[in-house]
């Protein structure tokens, strides 16, 4: 783990930054009242693994020296906007629980959460402005992918649509998208060959699919998340191990218990208890190892250097992890 593990003077740069993005994430977080700062704030001090402005710091190693400043804006920027969506989010979820502590929702109501995710998507802008229209224009398009992939899991697969891709599609859309940002982000502020840009564009569309494919087991398989187990059976949202069911009897009685009400604490929790004991956990793990596998060989041309290893061991870390 570069933020905590090793030493060098690599780590210790990386370190440094953190620091400096964690400070700059506080600070941008406040709003003109004590209300809005304590809400906008909330969600930021709980934690989180801030893995996507990791992504931006080690991205900028591809490239020239940066000024500190605008390294860490183009880290700020990712964290603000992945912050704010999950604001909307625990609301369209109805989620209780984030990173340990009460959701923005539970604690203030829906729609002082949504106008809140709305103010730090708004400190999000004016900071992106600042690093130039070319970033500016990224961003609007990730904010567009965001939302479209946000709606088409809200809606659903169309008749005939195959709901495995349209899974998968809704995954990249509302989450490998702003992953690919943050790679190309750090590209970007160091100014990157454009060929190193894209290839890290592109490993961050494939390590962010390989993200969320693995959210999604957690959600089923570990208590320890700092968010309640299975949000999306209870939301009636489907993900890789669900989708993954096949056509036996036993698979089918599992679907319709899936299929059915599961506000109810005890279904919900027999319902995961199978799920946990089903081989579509391997599977959809086994999955989980090859998206990271191809991510991994979309590094391969860049040139070896210790954030390299830092992203395999990202890599590593996305199919291992356990909450
Ligand atoms: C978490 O998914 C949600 C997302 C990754 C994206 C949500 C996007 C929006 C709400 C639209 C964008 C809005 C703004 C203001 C930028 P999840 O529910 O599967 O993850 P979880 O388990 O962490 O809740
Ligand atoms: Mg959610
Ligand atoms: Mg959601």
């Amino acid at each position: 783990d570069v933020a905590t593990g090793a030493g060098g003077e690599f780590a210790d740069g990386v370190r440094r930054e953190l620091r400096l993005v964690e400070a700059r994430l506080q600070d941008a977080a406040k709003g003109h009242d004590r209300l809005v700062t304590e809400m906008a704030g909330h969600i930021i001090a709980a934690g989180g693994k801030r893995f996507r402005p990791m992504l931006v710091l080690l991205a900028a190693r591809f490239g020239g020296p940066v000024p500190d400043d605008r390294l860490v804006d183009a880290a700020v920027v990712v964290e603000l906007t992945h912050v704010a969506s999950l604001y909307h989010d625990d609301v369209m979820d109805e989620a209780d629980l984030r990173r340990g502590a009460p959701s923005a929702n539970s604690r203030w109501g829906n729609l002082q959460a949504i106008l809140v995710g709305d103010f730090l998507f708004s400190r999000a802008s004016s900071i992106v402005a600042g690093l130039g229209t070319d970033f500016v224009a990224v961003q609007a398009d990730t904010f567009a992918r965001l939302v479209h992939g946000q709606i088409a899991e809200t809606v659903g697969p169309a008749r005939g649509e195959d709901p495995l891709a349209h899974y998968l599609q809704v995954v990249a859309d509302k989450t490998a998208s702003l992953i690919a940002t943050s790679a190309r982000f750090g590209a970007m502020v160091a100014g990157a060959p454009v060929a190193t840009a894209a290839a890290l564009t592109d490993f961050g569309e494939e390590i962010g699919a390989a993200f969320q494919l693995s959210d999604d087991i957690i959600d089923v398989t570990s208590d320890d998340t700092g968010k309640a187990p299975g949000t999306d059976l209870r939301e009636g949202v489907p993900t890789l191990p669900t989708l993954l069911l096949g056509e036996a009897p036993e698979d089918r009685q599992l679907r319709d218990l899936i299929a059915g009400d599961l506000s109810d604490q005890a279904r919900l929790a027999e319902v995961l208890g199978r799920l946990r004991a089903h081989p579509v956990i391997d599977r959809a793990r086994d999955e989980v190892a090859r998206r990271a596998e191809v991510a991994r060989g979309l590094l391969r041309p860049l040139p070896d250097c210790e954030a390299r290893e830092a992203l395999f061991a990202m890599c590593d870390q996305v199919v291992t992890r356990t909450s």
